[in-house]
């Protein structure tokens, strides 16, 4: 064989087994993982595909919230989780559970039931108990409590604070009542507090960072914290990320990031400029090198993984294009930049601070 033929032969093949998906090139650095939903699966080969090719941990998008699991005050259905579930255990997948308590995705029949505080108790911990026991084994971390603070740092008022609320005991009264509950559930399941636009400091961050200190300090079983990053082009760097996860995890805590994505301004087509897309690129690559630099920083999730398949155009009109692939699915230059920060040699354990 030619020379140069051999040369090219072998250069092709280091390509595809250097790093042939995200899966492989995060392995023994961090669980790479997705939010997914089970329609997406049974009707999109594609979508399947990708998933259990890319990822290796799995968090249902809204198949774990109450609205989902509990649609009548006596019956859950657990149908469309545990068929997750199952799809996780078929593709070597872990399973990220979300989330036990949130004001959002609330079933009507208990948003508008007028509630004494002692049936409002119960209806938490029997939801609690039920829920954790029925995925015990396999999901392996909670996001116990979503989004409790608003953004000037105080308690969100909700249906589980305030309105009418169980709050009133202590300074976090139902959000540690929960995470106990959930512990006695199921001891071996780490427990998160997960929320979004506190990653770069303020007075949000301020305040979770004294409730996770003020539960260590009396031994509530908090394990953990879930930094969204629900980001847009100038959110933020990796120092600044790595410094505010370090805060956490100088408390011995573990942080996650659950819910990467990245929006861009689209066309009506749902297009982003190709300008766009290389800065997205380097938004993904930060969020992805500050977690490999802090030890401690154990997962990283996108909020979807596909722009044929996301939660943001609804939400955000106008915007789109935030994931890692295309409508199409090909990969993009968000996709090479995470398997690039992945594959650096400083994301090795020995290596974090
Ligand atoms: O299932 C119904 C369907 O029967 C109905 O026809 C349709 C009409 O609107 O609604 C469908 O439910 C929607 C559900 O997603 C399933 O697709 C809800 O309206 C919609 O509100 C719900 O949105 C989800 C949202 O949380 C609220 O639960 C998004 O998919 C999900 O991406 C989003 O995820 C949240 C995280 O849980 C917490 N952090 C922020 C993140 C983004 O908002």
């Amino acid at each position: 064989m030619p020379v140069l033929l051999i040369v090219l032969v072998v250069s092709l093949l280091g390509t595809s087994f250097a790093a042939e998906s995200l899966r492989t090139a995060a392995h023994g650095k961090v669980r790479i993982g997705t939010a997914a939903k089970p329609g997406f699966i049974t009707e999109d080969s594609r979508y399947a595909a990708a998933l259990a090719r890319e990822f290796d941990q799995l968090e249902p998008e809204n198949e774990m919230k109450w609205s989902l699991l509990r649609p009548a005050h006596d019956r859950f259905d657990f149908a469309p989780a545990d068929e997750l579930v199952r799809f996780a255990k078929q593709n070597g997948m872990a399973v990220r559970g979300h989330t036990l308590l949130w004001h959002q995705a609330v079933p009507k029949w208990l948003g508008e039931g007028q509630w004494t505080w002692n049936e409002l108790s119960q209806l938490m911990a029997d939801h609690i108990q039920t829920v954790v026991k029925h995925f015990a084994g396999s999901v392996y971390a909670w996001d116990v409590v979503n989004e409790a603070f608003h953004p000037d740092g105080s308690l969100r008022s909700t249906l589980w604070y305030d309105s009418p609320g169980i709050g009133a005991e202590g300074p976090y009264g139902y959000i540690e009542r929960a995470f106990v509950l959930a512990h006695a559930a199921d001891p071996k399941a780490k427990l998160f507090y997960n929320d979004y636009a506190f990653e770069a400091g303020g007075p949000k961050f301020e305040a979770i960072l004294a409730m996770a200190r003020d539960f260590k300090k009396r031994g509530v079983p908090l394990h953990g914290i879930g930094f969204q990053c629900h980001f847009t082009l100038d959110s933020i760097t990796a120092e600044k990320l790595a410094k505010t996860m370090r805060a956490f995890t100088d408390l011995g805590l573990e942080v996650h990031i659950t819910e990467l994505d990245v929006r861009l301004p689209v066309d009506g087509t749902g297009h982003a400029t190709s300008q766009d897309l290389e800065r997205q690129a380097d938004v993904y690559g930060e969020a992805v090198r500050a977690c490999l630099g802090v030890r401690g920083c154990n997962a990283i999730q996108v909020w979807g993984f596909s722009d044929a398949r996301s939660w943001i155009p609804r939400f955000f009109p106008g915007y789109g294009a935030g994931t890692l692939f295309d409508q199409e699915y090909r990969a993009k230059p968000a996709y090479t930049a995470v398997i690039d920060a992945l594959s650096q040699p400083a994301a090795t354990a020995a290596s974090r601070k």
